[in-house]
């Protein structure tokens, strides 16, 4: 076991005792005294880490652990980036700290260039409210929906949609077991069918299917009848639609081309926002700032929070159009935070929204993404068990399968996770371990969000430790 920390501490006496120094002691303590409601232990025992860079998390070996997922698209931009770094440095030294009811340059230039970027990308006005954490942040949409529509508690979420999980971002995902212990608070969702080509609810083929799910959402306000629609009052009973344009935690799923625009569409025709959750697609990690830019539609709201910082600093905010969030709307005081827009986290966005504006991330994200998912689908050939890849940008999926290509095989993609975590794979004769992340509705998605800066040569590395994983978890599988 490695060292872990050195010195000491007071004892309950007041007396000098020795620090946790091993693995092993760390981990009793944390099995001891941390609650393990605000995390999930997926593997036995918990991995612990202690230090990256780049690409890559070492543990106390100092084994390098390629990261496929990027503390859940957090960090976009890779560990230990030298440029947000110092941003963060250099407002340590200059202004750390400041109450939120005064202001500071760097929450009013990051709010000016995030609106500016979203008028250019959308065409629509509008302003930035700060907050920490990104399902804070979904509190704030559900508040400034609630104000828009004079208090309405229903909206429309996506099946495999995952907002957070405060008590009310809780009540617009859409899985029950993050609610079941709680009651519900006030918000609702009714959770329409995402576009999951590969899995359709409807059974169709998505070459031919005249985006029929779509019509199935229409069909809801055709008359009073169906439940949801005052033609009389020309008002739905649902304020909003929550939407992830590419789904994350269902399993980076990517909707087929229209399908957005025609659900905006009825949207607008019975006044229901649109509100995008981009807290892990966004920042270029679909190869455009916002993922929703690839579908040709415009929200009303835009959440964002993970990558903004580069996972420095749990900053989080929205955009709203002018008209749902001016002051005279939306008054002082509407949400408040003592941590919201801290000075550490808005340089750091800012610095993240300077180099956004000064590299072309669209270009290389594209590229990047395009030789991983040429990679995936060259590794699908190869393993019966893959039964779906795809990509858009550097968020990629591979959807794994009995072999049957069809059957989710959760089993395997747990073993695969456990392997990856060993960190004994091999490469040109060093050893390594893999990062994953797992998401879908089966729990069988492996969810690829590497970093943006990710080299041609690490994605090559990627996929050959990928090639080893399956092998090994399957032949572990057999021998049994
Ligand atoms: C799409 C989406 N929305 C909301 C959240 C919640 O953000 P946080 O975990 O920062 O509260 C997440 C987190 O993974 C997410 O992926």
């Amino acid at each position: 076991m490695s060292a872990v920390t050195t010195g000491t501490e007071p004892g309950a006496a007041g007396r000098a005792e020795p620090a946790p120094v091993t693995e092993q002691e760390l981990l009793a303590l944390e099995s001891r005294y941390c609650s393990h409601g605000d995390t999930v232990h997926y593997t036995q025992p918990p991995k612990l880490f202690e230090r990256c860079e780049d690409s890559f998390m070492y543990d106390g070996r100092d084994r390098a652990y390629l990261d496929l997922q990027m503390w859940y698209s957090a960090v976009n931009f890779g560990y230990g980036n030298r440029r947000l770094n110092s941003a963060l440095t250099r407002q340590l030294d200059r202004l750390p700290q400041v109450a939120s009811q005064f202001l500071h340059r760097e929450k009013i230039e990051l709010a000016a260039r995030l609106a500016r970027r979203i008028e250019a990308s959308f065409g629509s006005e509008g302003r930035v409210h700060f907050n920490v954490g990104g399902s804070q942040a979904v509190e704030d949409a559900l508040k400034l929906v609630r104000n828009a529509s004079n208090g309405k508690s229903l909206m429309f979420a996506f099946e495999g949609g995952y907002h957070g999980r405060t008590l009310g971002a809780s009540a617009i995902t859409s899985s029950y077991r993050y609610r079941r212990r709680y009651g519900h608070f006030g918000d609702r969702a009714q959770f329409v069918p995402f576009p999951y080509c590969f899995r359709c609810p409807y059974g169709k083929k998505r070459e031919d299917c005249g985006l029929y799910c779509v019509d199935q959402f229409a069909r809801l306000f055709d008359s009073e009848y169906h439940a949801v629609w005052d033609a009389k009052a020309g008002q739905a009973e649902f304020a909003a639609f929550f939407i992830e344009a590419v789904q994350g935690t269902g399993g980076y799923v990517i909707p087929p081309p229209g399908y957005f625009e025609k659900l905006k569409g009825v949207l607008e025709a019975r006044k229901i926002l649109l509100v995008d959750d981009e807290i892990q697609m966004g920042f270029y990690r679909t190869g455009r700032f916002w993922a929703l830019e690839h579908f040709n539609v415009k929200p009303d709201i835009i959440v964002f929070g993970k990558a903004l910082t580069n996972g420095l600093n749990p900053l989080s905010g929205l955009w709203a159009r002018e008209e749902l969030i001016n002051p005279s709307a939306f008054p002082p005081g509407s949400t408040h935070s003592t941590f919201n827009a801290n000075p550490l986290g808005t340089a750091v966005g800012l610095e993240t929204m300077r180099m956004l504006d000064h590299d072309d991330y669209a270009a290389s994200t594209r590229e990047k993404g395009a030789r991983f998912l040429a990679g995936l689908r060259d590794l699908k050939r190869r393993h019966r068990v893959i039964g779906d890849v795809d990509g858009l940008g550097l968020a990629l999926r591979i959807e794994v399968c009995a072999p049957d290509g069809f059957t989710p095989d959760k089993a395997l993609v747990d073993r695969m996770v456990e392997i990856g975590l060993e960190g004994e794979l091999e490469c040109r004769g060093r050893r390594y371990g893999l990062v994953l992340d797992i998401g879908g509705y089966y729990k069988n998605v492996i969810t690829l969000a590497p970093s943006l800066h990710i080299s041609d040569a690490e994605i090559d590395l990627a996929l050959d430790l990928l090639d080893q994983l399956f092998a090994r978890a399957l032949s572990s599988r057999e021998v049994g």
